[in-house]
């Protein structure tokens, strides 16, 4: 049984965004595999894998981001709010991790997937509405993925 297994409820219907956070979810399995094994928490994988998942998070803001000032989105603000203090606390984390300074792995886990998981379900759920309502309404300049 994987940590976080993908659902179909948490297809938005927007190809690219999807595609996103299926990618999201697998990190965040392969991290929580990572910290599962060894009794030292601070291990060379598991870093790895936490860069990864930092890197690809910072990756998905930015077509998020993208995709919400190419249409106009009138949440802008509020989403981009949602990223910034998100990165920061990851940012942060993954550092505290790289220094050795003790910290729990599974507990940052755990916040990962809570986080990820509200966001889909809460503020791109959202988005995707507003995009699905701007097809409805014939708006043809979307970007290519959507
Ligand atoms: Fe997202």
């Amino acid at each position: 049984m994987e940590f976080i297994p993908w659902e179909n409820k948490y297809v938005l219907g927007v190809e690219i965004i999807d595609k996103q956070h299926k990618h999201l979810f697998s990190l965040t399995n392969e991290l929580y595999e990572r910290c599962r094994y060894g009794e030292n928490a601070v291990h060379e994988q598991f870093i790895k894998t936490l860069h990864a998942l930092v890197s690809y998070v910072l990756e998905h803001f930015s077509t998020e981001e993208k995709i919400m000032e190419h249409i106009h989105y009138p949440r802008i603000a509020e989403q981009k709010e949602q990223h910034a203090s998100f990165t920061k606390k990851v940012i942060e984390e993954s550092k505290k991790f790289e220094s050795g300074a003790h910290g729990v792995p599974q507990d940052l886990v755990h916040f990962l997937r809570d986080w990820i998981v509200s966001h889909i379900a809460v503020f791109d759920q959202v988005l995707a509405d507003y995009i699905h309502h701007l097809k409805k309404s014939g708006i043809t300049n979307l970007p290519d993925g959507l």
